[in-house]
Formats: C-alpha cells, structure tokens, sequence
C-alpha cells in the first residue's frame, strides 16, 4: 500500500498514536487530526523519534464541520480515514450524555459525509464491544444481538454504527466497524503509551498509577461475581495488536476482498481475564505488591465479556502476538518513563 494517505482522526490519542506507527512503518502517508481535549501534541513527537516521520497535523474540533472540511481540501488525494476520535469515560457520559451525543455523534457526522462526498475508499470506525450491552454468555461474535446500551458512552458507539450502516451504500466508499475489547499496554519502544489528560478509568492504567504512587490505593469492584474468584472477566487487547487489525482492515478493503459495503469485526484476544488475573499478572512482571481493596460491584459493570475473534483471524489474517504479561510490562515501562520527565 506504498504511498496510500489516510487520515487518522483522534490520531494523538491512545490507539490512533499506536496506529500511526504502524501505518507507516508499513508504507501509508498518514496526516493526523485532533483537537487535543484528552491527548497532546507530545505524541507526534514520539511518532517521529520512533519512526523518523514528522506527520502533517490539524488541530481541529472536528464537530466544526467548516474546518473539518479544510482538511480534505488540503489532501483531496485521502484513501482512507481510520476515524478514532469520539470522548470515550464511560462514568463522564452518564454524567454528560449530551456533551457525548454531541461531540461523538457530530464528529462522525462530519467525517463520514466528507470521506463519502471526497470519494475516500475505506472508511475504518473504532466501536466497542460496550455495544453488545449485558451479555448472557461469552464469547460473543459478531452476530450476537446488540443488547440495550448501559451508558450514553455505549450508545454513541451503536448509533455510530447505525450512521455508517445507513450511509455507506455507494460503490466508491466501504466500511469495517471494528469492535474492540480492552486495549491494553504500550509500545515496545518505551516512547508512547496511554497519556490521557481526563484520569484514566480502564484497569490496567489505574493499575500503573497505583503502583508508581499516583494513586494511593485501587478499588476492585465487587468479588462476588460468579467467576473463578468473584471478579470481573474482560478481555485485554496489547494496544499494537489492535493497530496492526487496523492495517489489516484497510487492505481488506484496498485489496477488493470486502464484498459488502459495511463488515463488522471483533478484536480482542477470545481470553477472558478476571481483574484479579490481571494484578496478578502486574505483580509478577513489576515485582512489586499493588495496594488494593475490595469495594462493592460497580453499577453498569458487565459480569463478564470476551471474544470471538475467529471472523477477524479468517478474513483479516490478524492474530494476536502479545499476551496479558507483554502488556502488563510494556504498560509498567511506560509509566515509569512518564514519571521521569
Ligand atoms: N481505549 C479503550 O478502552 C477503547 C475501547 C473501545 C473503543 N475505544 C474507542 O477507540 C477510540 C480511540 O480511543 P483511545 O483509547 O485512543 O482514546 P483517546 O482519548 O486516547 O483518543 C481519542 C482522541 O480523540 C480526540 N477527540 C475527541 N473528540 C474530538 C473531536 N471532536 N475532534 C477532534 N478530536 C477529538 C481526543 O483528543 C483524543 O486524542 C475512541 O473512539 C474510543 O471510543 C476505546
């Protein structure tokens, strides 16, 4: 795919900074857009001491339809859009659902309308195995029913996909709504990492944070759960195998293989881990003892939820190549880098 631009929404975040590496590491041109509300500019930087590439950036909102539109006028060459951007704490939207309908729901608006008028051919969403709500047996694939949302969070991410099915129906743009389970870790590097500016919510984070001292202590939330120990099973994706799904996708569609015009895929590990799996996990690869307590269940915590995987291992060729300690030790490397500077 030598030469191949896409755009990279959301691009200074979590996953889409992890993505750009990949993306050029395999031969995209690659321009990034964000507006900086959970992440910052710093990424870029480890992007090129990483990769050596300096990528164009637009520090957009991107509900501003007018100057969401500059972007395409400035590179009307676009074949792609991977779009990441959407506010993603799941508690912030029970608390801020319209500031989440409006910000997650406007910005795909926008995106997808230019990508779709500007001919891009691939247009690839990042949606959420939230959008299969309270499930009543894992694995799920993906024609297990989508379940009532349990936040605003979850819901935009459903209407999401509902936009994207409605939309995308002409020849020249295909889509892939990939279903991710619980990105997790850093790069290998030690350069880049989860760097949010809201605090984070998911587990391992809090996990790092407690361990270096940021935090005095963690809640696990409830262990009485019918699980192995009464806690929580989720499953953890090493945020590089999640970005590689991506380059996959996106060559899914180039190379002529999607014969429809939207596919949806999950990508998580099928493993299902309880919280209490994953502390372990960090003690062993840090060495160090993690202060925690046991409070009472979360409300709106799913019991357990994992995936099935074989859909994306099939048509995509993508297979995980980290484990819960690879992410755990990259996750711990990461953290302490950041305490440093
Ligand atoms: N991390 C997870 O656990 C997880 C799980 C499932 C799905 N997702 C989805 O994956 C995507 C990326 O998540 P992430 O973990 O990298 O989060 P992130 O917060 O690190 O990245 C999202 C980026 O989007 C930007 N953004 C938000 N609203 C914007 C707007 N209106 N205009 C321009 N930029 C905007 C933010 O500044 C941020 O840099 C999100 O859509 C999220 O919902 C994440």
């Amino acid at each position: 795919m030598q030469g191949k631009k896409i755009l990279v929404t959301g691009g200074t975040g979590y996953i889409g900074s992890h993505t750009i590496i990949e993306l050029i590491t395999q031969g995209y041109s690659v321009v990034c857009v964000d507006n900086c509300i959970n992440s910052d500019k710093s990424s870029l930087m480890s992007i090129h001491q990483i990769t050596g590439v300096s990528v164009p950036f637009f520090q957009v909102d991107l509900c501003d339809s007018y100057e969401t539109k500059k972007i395409f006028t400035a590179h009307p060459d676009i074949s792609g859009v991977i779009h990441f951007a959407a506010l993603k704490a799941v508690g912030e939207s029970v608390e801020k659902p319209i500031l989440y309908f409006r910000n997650n729901l406007d910005a795909l608006i926008n995106v997808l309308d230019l990508s779709i008028q500007n001919g891009v051919k691939a247009f690839i969403f990042s949606s959420s195995c939230t959008v299969y709500g309270e499930v009543l047996k894992s694995p799920v694939d993906e024609n297990t029913p989508l379940q009532a949302a349990e936040s605003p969070y979850g819901r935009t991410k459903q209407i999401g996909e509902q936009i994207i099915e409605d939309s995308v129906k002409n020849e020249m743009t295909q889509s892939i709504l990939l279903r991710y389970f619980n990105p997790a870790g850093a790069h290998p590097s030690g350069l880049l990492g989860e760097s949010p500016i809201n605090q984070p919510q998911n587990l391992v984070p809090v996990i790092t944070e407690t361990a270096i001292g940021k935090r005095d202590t963690m809640t696990v939330f409830g262990n009485d759960y019918e699980t192995k120990d009464g806690s929580c099973i989720r499953d953890y994706i090493h945020v590089c195998d999640l970005a590689r799904a991506h380059i996959l996708a996106l060559s899914y569609i180039f190379n002529g293989r999607q014969k429809v015009p939207v596919e949806i895929f999950n990508v998580g590990i099928g493993n299902g881990l309880t919280v209490l799996e994953v502390i372990k996990a960090f003690e062993k690869e840090s060495g160090l003892r993690l202060k925690y307590k046991v409070g009472p269940r979360r409300p709106g915590d799913v019991v357990a939820i994992y995936s099935d995987h074989a859909k994306a291992s099939k048509e995509l060729g993508w297979y995980p190549q980290y484990n819960v300690n690879d992410i755990m030790r990259t996750a711990w490397a990461w953290e302490q880098k950041r305490q440093q500077r």
